[in-house]
């Protein structure tokens, strides 16, 4: 049977976006799984393949993340069965310790093709189980948005009860760094564009909130608001067009954990504000397999489940990506398929 599949066209536009049919998967090898995929989800980087600000080939699969039931095991798979519920890692090749030199290469929806499909047959490494009681749609928001901020706050940061956390806007890697840094017992303080959104954050337990519109200068603002202190670790998502207000942000000897570019690639940095204050700037892709486990088991143990703003079908790919364009999201935006 054929599997429906979405392809980038030339150039990737989002209106050359197109609906593909592949031959059936077949059967799975030594060491591979099948799986019916059910849900996938949009994260910036899905964005940046489709609209050709990332390069790659015209008719690649996009989407990093994917999660569906295993409907078939090749031989000598043992930690899956026909049935379960699998999630993608966003890297391929990276199962545990430091990124490997070539990990972007091996990327789903990047350097290889993705999960916009209804089919794969891959190694069972490339996914693992969910937590306990998610259903596609949620385990599917967790490969890439989940785990950057699971990453950014106790792989490479060490947040604890007690820390103070910033977290910026109120896109999938920052509601996830929400609620994870409020499950660790940290304070947070977070940042919107939009006062209703700002509102938002409180509900689901934000301490402090700043409309970054109105207030420029919101590093400034943190300081006030810890005392003149500073936060132990900022989620970091605009880049150059933010970093400074971010490093002026953050405590003496504080983290700023470098994810994002969504206000700008490249730009000066203050470097002497760095030094002076003793700062850790990190930057960071995402994360290993064995980073995606931890997350789970934190996932499961505080009962945390994501925030989806909204759903679209697989054939609507291109209006899923014109939702997140128009920055009206509240988290993360799944697409069924
Ligand atoms: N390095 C990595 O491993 C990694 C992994 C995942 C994501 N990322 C990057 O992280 C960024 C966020 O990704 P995402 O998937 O979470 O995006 P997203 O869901 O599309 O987030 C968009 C939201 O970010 C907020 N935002 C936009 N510009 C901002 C600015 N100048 N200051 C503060 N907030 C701003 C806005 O929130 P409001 O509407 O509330 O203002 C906007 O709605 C992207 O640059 C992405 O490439 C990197």
């Amino acid at each position: 049977m054929s599997v429906a599949a979405i392809r980038i066209g030339a150039p990737a536009t989002l209106d050359s976006l197109h609906l593909d049919h592949l031959p059936d998967c077949g059967d799975p090898g030594p060491g591979e799984i099948r799986v019916r995929l059910r849900a996938s989800s949009l994260n910036f980087h899905d964005f940046a393949v489709v609209t050709g600000m990332l390069p790659a080939p015209a008719g690649r699969i996009p989407m990093s993340d994917g999660a569906g039931e295993v409907v078939a095991v090749g031989a000598g798979v043992s930690d899956c069965a026909p049935g379960d519920l699998v999630v993608s890692t966003f890297f391929t090749n990276w199962n545990d310790g430091t990124p490997p030199a070539t990990a972007f290469t091996t990327v789903p929806g990047d350097g290889i093709d993705g999960y916009a499909r209804e089919e794969i047959v891959a190694p069972a490494g490339w996914f693992t189980r969910v937590p306990k009681g998610y259903s596609a749609a949620e385990a599917a928001t967790l490969t890439c948005a989940g785990l950057t901020a699971w990453r950014a706050l106790f792989a490479d940061g060490s947040v604890k009860p007690g820390s103070t956390v910033l977290v910026q806007g109120t896109g999938g890697v920052s509601i996830f760094a929400l609620q994870f840094a409020k499950a660790a017992g940290a304070r947070v303080i977070a940042t919107s564009s939009s006062d209703a959104k700002l509102e938002r954050l409180r509900a689901m337990g934000a301490d402090e909130t700043i409309n970054y519109k109105d207030v420029p200068a919101w590093g400034v603002r943190t300081l006030e608001l810890t005392g003149g202190a500073g936060v132990d670790c900022v989620v970091e998502i605009g880049g150059a067009g933010t970093l400074d207000q971010s490093m002026m942000a953050t405590r003496v000897s504080g983290h700023v954990a470098l994810i994002g570019v969504l206000a700008g690639f490249a730009g000066p940095v203050q470097t002497a504000l760095l030094m002076a204050k003793n700062l850790r700037v990190q930057g960071l892709t995402v994360g290993s397999r064995a980073m995606q486990l931890d997350m789970i088991a934190g996932v499961e143990a505080n009962g945390i489940r994501p925030v989806i703003d909204s759903h679209f079908p697989l054939a609507d790919l291109a209006g899923a990506f014109r939702h997140q364009a128009s920055g009206s999201h509240f988290g993360k935006i799944v697409v069924d398929i």
